[in-house]
């Protein structure tokens, strides 16, 4: 049986994290995998995360099995996180899953189960373990125009003209925030023309909100998936807690399911068939520090100063970043990379660019020009800026 199997292709951005490991040089940076560090290259673990699981140490009681959809806390506490007074309760069926990764790929069997003949409809990129996921589960998608390598921004008019073309009751993947691997995201007048658009072609969005609070703030990067579900008669949303709260590791995610009322207990029973089919129970560890920071008003807060400590970090380092190269490239080109959002830009050189780079200054970024501003700080910022400007410039 096992020699029937073949290779499969390797993950771009998992290769290149393994490259890094085993790159001898000293004068070398990591600007591959979607992984926050502090100016010290160390990935923290956030102080509210660690006093909650110093409180869990000692309160918890048991480890017997959640209930199949997660603890009830947890989906309650994200709820509010991610889509506040947008929609109605008793319209939002929710799972507890391994990480945003599980979340996505709950929501794709779902679309499997209930619209196979559904297409499902992603940006012009998009991460590549959409796709990949999208493919292994045998799920017909076709992209959808989004970046602009010329001008770094979202290509919206042809976005829109892509999406007019999909046929009703087709699902449209969007990034919730922070747009993986661009950082070019929709400003909110455009989430509502994509709204009224989905409407009106009766399409079904899909959101993968994975860095939700690394962008403008908590509540503006939910703003896109909250016009959605206020406008939207069903929508899926799938979202990672493995960045905002740095528990990677923990894998921590969910998947919800919002239609009508009338249909939110079927949904919620699929949603729990699908875990029983997958895993049987979500793991349940992260869900519980993300649930108790969330209802503790001191530990919430926190929280989310040091998240916004991070976010604010990451836009300095954007912001020095397009001065350094403006300067070193004596032109504007480079002045996307302070408009971008979240973790990643792409810098929109070929791949060629990209290897030269790191062969000559151990530069590593994903080979589609994805680099992630968090791995740099104030004194590499400028080591960037240069190898930038001698290979691309
Ligand atoms: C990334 O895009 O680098 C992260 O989401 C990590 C991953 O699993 O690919």
């Amino acid at each position: 049986m096992l020699s029937n199997l073949k290779d499969q292709p390797a993950d771009k951005i998992l290769t290149l994290m393994q490259s890094f490991r085993e790159d001898p040089r000293d004068e070398k940076l990591d600007l591959g995998v979607g992984v926050y560090k502090d100016a010290s290259g160390h990935t923290p673990i956030m102080s509210a995360v660690k006093k909650a699981e110093a409180w869990l140490l000692e309160s918890e009681t048991t480890k017997s099995y959640t209930g199949l959809a997660g603890d009830p806390a947890y989906a309650a506490a994200m709820r509010s996180l991610v889509l506040a007074d947008s929609v109605a309760a008793d319209r939002v069926a929710a799972i507890a899953t391994p990480g945003g990764t599980g979340a996505f790929r709950q929501g794709v069997d779902l679309i499997r189960t209930a619209s196979p003949e559904a297409t499902v409809w992603v940006s012009a990129p998009t991460w590549p373990n959409h796709l990949s996921i999208l493919k292994t589960t045998g799920t017909p998608f076709v992209e959808y125009r989004y970046f602009d390598a010329s001008t770094g921004h979202v290509d919206f008019d042809g976005m829109i003209a892509d999406l007019d073309s999909a046929k009703e009751g087709d699902v449209v993947l969007l990034h919730g925030c922070c747009h993986n691997p661009t950082g070019a995201n929709l400003t909110d007048d455009q989430w509502r023309q994509v709204a009224d658009l989905l409407l009106r072609k009766k399409l079904v969005p899909m959101v993968d909100l994975a860095y939700q609070g690394f962008g403008d703030g908590l509540d503006a990067d939910a703003q896109g998936t909250r016009i959605l579900a206020e406008t939207q008669p069903e929508m899926l949303i799938g979202a990672s807690c493995s960045k905002n709260f740095g528990i990677y590791r923990e894998r921590t995610g969910i998947l919800f399911a919002i239609g009508d009322a009338a249909q939110t207990k079927t949904v919620q029973g699929n949603l729990n068939h699908l875990n029983r089919q997958n895993y049987s129970f979500p793991p349940d560890h992260g869900a519980r520090l993300v649930s108790t920071i969330l209802t503790d008003d001191a530990l919430r807060a926190e929280w989310q100063a040091e998240l916004e400590g991070m976010r604010t970090g990451m836009l300095d380092l954007r912001q020095q970043l397009a001065d350094e190269l403006r300067q070193r490239t004596n032109s504007d080109r480079f002045d996307f990379i302070a408009q971008h959002r979240g973790m990643f830009s792409r810098l929109g050189v070929d791949a060629d660019k990209v290897e030269t780079m790191r062969r000559d200054h151990g530069v590593y970024m994903v080979g589609d020009s994805r680099m992630n501003i968090a791995g740099l700080n104030a004194d590499t910022v400028p080591i960037l800026a240069a190898a930038i400007a001698k290979t691309c410039g």
